[in-house]
């Protein structure tokens, strides 16, 4: 029987909606703590082209950590496998803003998925520049990635955690103490934060995840990346993309998978699908609650797991 994918859609919206836990919103960043957590989006987009929704596919949130994925496809572009000499490439088993074994560990993160792994990402990125700099580029690779130029950067959630954001202060200047962030801190962060406040739709975000199900093409035409770079992104996103939660997403969803404090989740199917999932309620790692069933009922409808 051939897979009906909308009817698979128009199920899972309906049965999110009436989900009772939905889990609970951010609080550490202030701006992120008004959003309604009553809403979830679903949007799919198949190698061969199609574009499927559910619900409020077409909200804006807050991608924050999912812009992981996409800085470090542009810090490999500039320094290539010499990142992996300042980031490591492991999952952390810790929590996504920890800081204890960076103490024993020479300053080097586990990955690239973590807050400490994503701050040297910004340093690498950075590159001697002012942060309006690394922030424009970062803005014009997701535009050019989805090819929708109407992506913006919601200014007020990269204030309400610059003026918050005392951890990651906290790690860009422990890391700095190791040599293994370059920049005075205050820049790096600044552009962190910046691509961490980078607002998209469920319909932005799976068409800016397409290069990473069709082997890092572009369906515009060229490349954006080798291959072999863009199995080796998957995997990261497999076994780092949802911090100490990893193995479970992994063991419930079997899809690589990258999650943000705002609720949303970026997942790819190599060769099928780039999926993202959106609802704002976090479950106790800081990943969506609904958008984590979402993917695991998604996933066992279409028989999509990488297992
Ligand atoms: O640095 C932070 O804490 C946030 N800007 C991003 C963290 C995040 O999204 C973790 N995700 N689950």
């Amino acid at each position: 029987m051939s897979l009906d994918l909308p009817a698979v859609i128009a199920d899972i919206t309906a049965s999110m909606a009436s989900m009772e836990d939905r889990g609970q919103v951010a609080t550490y960043i202030p701006e992120l703590a008004t959003i309604d957590p009553a809403q979830f989006g679903i949007a799919i987009v198949t190698a061969d082209g199609r574009i499927l929704t559910g619900g409020d596919a077409d909200t804006g949130f807050s991608i924050q950590s999912v812009s992981k994925v996409f800085a470090l496809t542009l810090a490999l572009g500039k320094v290539g496998d010499q990142l992996w000499d300042r980031v490591g490439r492991e999952p952390s088993g810790n929590a996504f803003n920890s800081i204890t074994q960076l103490e024993h560990e020479q300053g080097i993160p586990r990955n690239p998925f973590i807050n400490a792994g994503a701050i040297v990402v910004a340093d690498v990125n950075l590159g001697g520049h002012e942060p309006r700099v690394a922030i424009g580029e970062m803005l014009r690779f997701v535009r050019y990635l989805a090819g929708d130029d109407s992506i913006t950067i919601n200014d007020a959630v990269a204030a309400s955690e610059t003026a918050t954001g005392f951890r990651n202060m906290a790690l860009a200047n422990y890391m700095r103490a190791f040599n293994n962030v370059r920049h005075p801190a205050e820049l790096v962060l600044g552009s962190y934060f910046h691509q961490c406040a980078i607002e998209m739709s469920c319909r932005q975000l799976a068409l800016a995840g397409r290069y990473l199900m069709l082997d890092g093409r572009h369906p515009g035409g060229g490349r954006v990346i080798s291959p072999r770079r863009a199995r080796r992104i998957n995997a990261l996103m497999l076994t780092c993309g949802h911090y100490d939660a990893s193995g479970d997403f992994a063991f419930r969803v079997g899809i690589p998978g990258k999650s943000g404090v705002g609720g949303g989740i970026l997942a790819i199917v190599p060769g099928r699908a780039a999926i993202a999932v959106w609802s704002p309620g976090l479950n106790a790692s800081g990943n969506s609650c609904l958008g984590t069933l979402a993917l695991e009922e998604l996933a066992r409808r279409t028989g999509w797991s990488v297992f």
